[in-house]
């Protein structure tokens, strides 16, 4: 299998470094716009494989798209991160030239790719691959709910003293603010966590995980890369071993949940033809009330695209 990931950043050389590690893909390519940086990340990544006693290789490219061809995924994690004075549009404007030119040569020399999109503002950006790849959109969806479950997931197992191995959830919606954590589908070995926590204590959590992203970046000035890195490397090891696990992801809506034409966080079912199935679960109206809430937050969004693409 082989697997390239746009972007060696923060996040993109991390979760390379994950696939490589767990020889997840026997083949990484590691590409970036930036002269050497990929390069030199895959040859410290390739490195660690004596160490480590993995077998996987780790090849930097310096935009040569060529390197990419036949890949079965690819993770586009290519972006800048929002500057003090740029607005969300323009960040918007910035970030969707570069996945636009990104899929664009993604698709041009692996047209039968899945893609897993992470840049940001995630919901968008996926919808802007999507646009760009003109394939099935079972094949383009975006990372993001397997990251917001995990810090979900991290802060209930610190509370409770428990193993985060044990804890389950899903949480919906888009990436952000209006992101919904479900309660009712949280469990603790297959106890309800309702019956573990108080309701004040787990909604201080739910509050904690919304804006999870924002806690590292006053943190650590930038935003977080370990456990985004390790989510979009778990969506990619579930593709190439096929092995069919749920998880929520940004998936392009067909009239699921009420929703349509949106890129929207929901669980599905992910193997080696990409998203196979879109799991519906039973919401109540409380809980659909908060899915249309966050629907409408990242409709906005993607109309700011749209607009965009119209005056181009
Ligand atoms: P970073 O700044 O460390 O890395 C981004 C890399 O993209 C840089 O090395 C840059 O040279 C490269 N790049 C820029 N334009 C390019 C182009 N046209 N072609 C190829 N490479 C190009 O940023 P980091 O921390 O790795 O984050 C990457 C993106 O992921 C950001 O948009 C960030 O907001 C997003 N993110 C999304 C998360 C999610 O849950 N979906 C979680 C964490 C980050
Ligand atoms: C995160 O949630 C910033 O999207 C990024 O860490």
């Amino acid at each position: 299998m082989k697997v390239t990931v746009v972007g060696a950043g923060n996040v993109g050389a991390t979760c390379a470094d994950v696939l490589a590690s767990r020889e997840i893909a026997n083949e990484i390519i590691l590409l970036d716009i930036k002269e050497g940086f990929a390069e030199g990340k895959a040859l410290d990544i390739w490195q660690t494989a004596p160490i480590n006693l993995y077998d996987s290789r780790t090849i930097g490219s310096t935009n040569d798209y060529a390197m990419t061809k036949d890949s079965d995924v690819v993770v586009i994690t290519s972006g800048l991160p929002r500057k003090p004075g740029m607005s969300r549009d323009d960040l918007i404007a910035t970030n969707a030239g570069i996945v636009k030119t990104v899929t664009e040569n993604v698709i041009k020399y692996s047209p039968n790719a899945i893609i897993v999109v992470v840049s940001n503002p995630l919901d968008v950006m996926t919808y802007c691959a999507y646009l760009n790849a003109k394939t099935d959109s079972k094949k383009v969806f975006g990372m993001a709910g397997v990251l917001d479950t995990a810090r979900y997931r991290a802060f209930l197992a610190t509370e409770l003293n428990v193993s985060p191995k044990d804890i389950q959830a899903v949480l919906m919606g888009g990436h952000g603010d209006t992101m919904v954590p479900l309660p009712r589908y949280t469990t603790v070995a297959g106890i309800p966590v309702t019956e573990l926590i108080s309701e004040e204590k787990l909604n201080e959590i739910i509050e904690r995980t919304k804006f999870g992203g924002g806690e590292i970046v006053k943190l650590l000035g930038t935003s977080a890369w370990y456990a985004p890195g390790a989510a979009a490397a778990q969506m990619v090891e579930a593709i190439v071993r096929d092995q069919k696990r749920i998880f929520p992801v940004c998936a392009w809506l067909t009239g699921e949940y009420g929703l349509k034409d949106i890129y929207l966080g929901v669980p599905v079912v992910l193997g080696k033809h990409g998203i196979e199935r879109i799991i519906e679960l039973d919401l109540n109206d409380a809980e659909k009330a908060l899915l249309s809430e966050s629907a409408e937050a990242v409709k906005s969004v993607m109309d700011v695209l749209d607009n965009m693409n119209a005056t181009a």
